[in-house]
């Protein structure tokens, strides 16, 4: 059986930030202090990996209903992400893409967040995309609210609906599906993270918290990735045939 190439879309799920700390006797913060330590060094690595797109969840829709001061730290750490990696970026010729309700976010972290896409739109390299304020569910429902609002007002007809009007409609259409899925800290769930791409992700849990999470296990997920056998509901014979 050929062996998979390198995925050309990666997710993260990065989780365990609070357990990290809390096995150290510190307050969560200290675990998403941390946790950005480790989104850096991940981002940078990917990009050398040759990864065309890295998708990383740093905040979901549900995220919200967490302590007010837990959720003004991560949106501070946010903000501090975005003022000391926007020169990397540029450096490593990486585009910065968003994804989510963003209007939710405080003015002046949404206005970074735009700053630094706009900025950083021409670059050629790897994709970062960030997912922030973010819920697949959300997202599915923004995008039938548009094609129900572009059929109410007659710039398509409902028989033209299908999976691939669905996916124009999605935030950042031009990404592509989700190759290979990482999720940290033991948790087997998706927990509402892009789930029209990943219909066909492979799937790789470590029990690793992230800001425990390194090069070396980045590339072991990558090695995972592989050895999988993806036939996207065919047969071994057929895909040996390319058929
Ligand atoms: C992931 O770590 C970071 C965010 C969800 C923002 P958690 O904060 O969920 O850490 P645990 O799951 O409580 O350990
Ligand atoms: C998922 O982690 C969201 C992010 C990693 C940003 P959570 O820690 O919020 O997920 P649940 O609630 O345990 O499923
Ligand atoms: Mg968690």
């Amino acid at each position: 059986m050929a062996k998979n190439a390198l995925p050309d879309h990666v997710a993260v799920i990065m989780d365990g930030n609070g357990r990290w700390a809390k096995k150290r006797g510190l307050p969560r913060a200290f675990g998403h202090r941390e946790g950005v330590a480790t989104v850096k060094k991940i981002v940078t690595h990917a990009a050398e990996s040759g990864v065309k797109v890295l998708s990383m969840f740093a905040f979901s829709a549900e995220n919200w209903l967490r302590p007010a001061e837990e959720v003004g730290f991560l949106m501070k750490l946010l903000d501090d992400y975005i003022a000391s990696e926007s020169r990397l970026m540029m450096e490593n010729n990486i585009r910065f893409l968003v994804s989510g309700r963003t209007e939710m976010v405080p003015e002046r972290t949404g206005k970074a967040l735009r700053e630094l896409s706009a900025l950083s739109s021409g670059n050629t390299g790897m994709t970062l995309n960030l997912l922030i304020s973010y819920g697949a569910k959300d997202e599915l429902a923004d995008a039938v609210r548009h094609i129900a609002r572009d059929a109410a007002e007659g710039r398509l007809n409902w028989r033209d609906v299908d999976g691939a009007l669905i996916r124009s409609r999605l935030y950042n259409p031009e990404l592509p599906d989700v190759d290979l899925l990482i999720r940290t800290s033991g948790e087997h769930r998706i927990s509402n993270f892009m789930l029209w791409r990943i219909a066909y992700a492979e799937l790789y849990f470590t029990d690793i918290l992230w800001p425990d999470f390194s090069e070396k296990d980045f590339d072991a997920a990558l090695e995972d990735f592989a050895g999988r056998v993806r036939r996207f509901g065919k047969t071994d014979e057929q895909m040996e045939n390319r058929g």
